[in-house]
């Protein structure tokens, strides 16, 4: 077996394991080429076939998280130590939220928030953990510049190391339009919030030259933190202790039972009786 011919083999290898094992596409078919197909013809046409293989492999591995799958578990190196993911959840919710590097204005604004806040996230049952591009040692040094800025002693949540970004690119975590000075693009600023079954229930995703709103996190938490309690939806601009809606698939029968606050139905033009506001069930 010549040069040619083990290339041609690892490549078929290659393009027929991806093809059946991940996408079950068809084998190539080169049964109906002519018998005189050269070695390198069929090569070239491997090579073409496993390159696109390896893009859809690269897109089915690295596939976002979407709602309600369990978030995938890591291991990484962290301020506190090797950190890993779902141990290190417990049975708590947690918010994991990312960064595009250390030293910079705008992410010193918000691990300061997040460090301010970090009272509102223990009451709330939520472990944070940080995530930027940079090492542990980098980090330890920023958390001063941090405490600083933000005026707080306490800082208590860890912040991942991932220097060679492999979890912001398993997570769609990468803002392509940033880039660090060695042309590297950096992390955005993404946020993941996991239920205590480590399932993902929100993300968030902002480009790195846009700074998160902190009411907003929290206010989402409470939404999704009370609308996996009780058969309610929370309306725009909601704010936790203001009126909430039924859920449409509560039946008229259910609803003295699991509403016992109440229950208004608005008279709507089109005379469907789905717009059921009732007073928010945790208060
Ligand atoms: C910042 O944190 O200020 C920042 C980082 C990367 C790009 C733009 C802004």
């Amino acid at each position: 077996m010549g040069p040619t011919s083990v290339f041609t083999f690892v490549v078929s290898v290659t393009t027929i394991t991806t093809q059946h094992s991940l996408f079950s596409v068809p084998d190539f078919p080169f049964h109906s080429f002519p018998f005189h197909t050269s070695t390198l013809f069929r090569s070239l046409i491997l090579i073409a076939v496993s390159n696109f293989n390896l893009r859809l492999t690269i897109s089915y591995l690295f596939k976002m998280v979407n709602l309600g799958d369990v978030f995938p578990d890591f291991e990484a190196e962290t301020t506190q130590g090797q950190v890993q993911f779902h141990e290190w959840l417990g049975d708590s919710w947690g918010l994991l939220f990312s960064h595009p590097a250390d030293f910079t204005p705008v992410c010193t604004t918000e691990l300061g928030r997040f460090a301010q806040l970090q009272d509102k996230f223990e009451e709330r049952n939520v472990k944070l953990i940080a995530l930027s591009c940079d090492g542990v040692e980098s980090h330890l040094k920023w958390i001063e510049d941090i405490r600083a800025h933000s005026k707080v002693d306490k800082f208590t949540f860890p912040i991942i190391a991932d220097e060679k970004r492999e979890l912001a690119i398993q997570f769609g975590m990468i803002d392509p339009d940033e880039k660090d000075a060695t042309g590297m693009p950096l992390t955005c600023r993404a946020v993941f919030l996991l239920g205590p079954d480590k399932r993902l229930k929100l993300s968030l995703l902002y480009p790195a030259t846009t700074g998160r709103n902190f009411d907003e996190i929290l206010r989402v938490i409470d939404s999704v933190q009370l609308t996996a309690k009780y058969k309610v939806a929370t309306p725009a601009d909601w704010k936790h202790g203001t009126y909430c809606m039924v859920l449409p698939t509560v039946k008229d029968e259910d609803l003295a039972e699991l509403f016992p606050a109440g229950v208004e139905q608005q008279t709507l033009p089109s005379g469907k009786g789905y717009l059921r506001t009732t007073p928010c069930p945790d208060q």
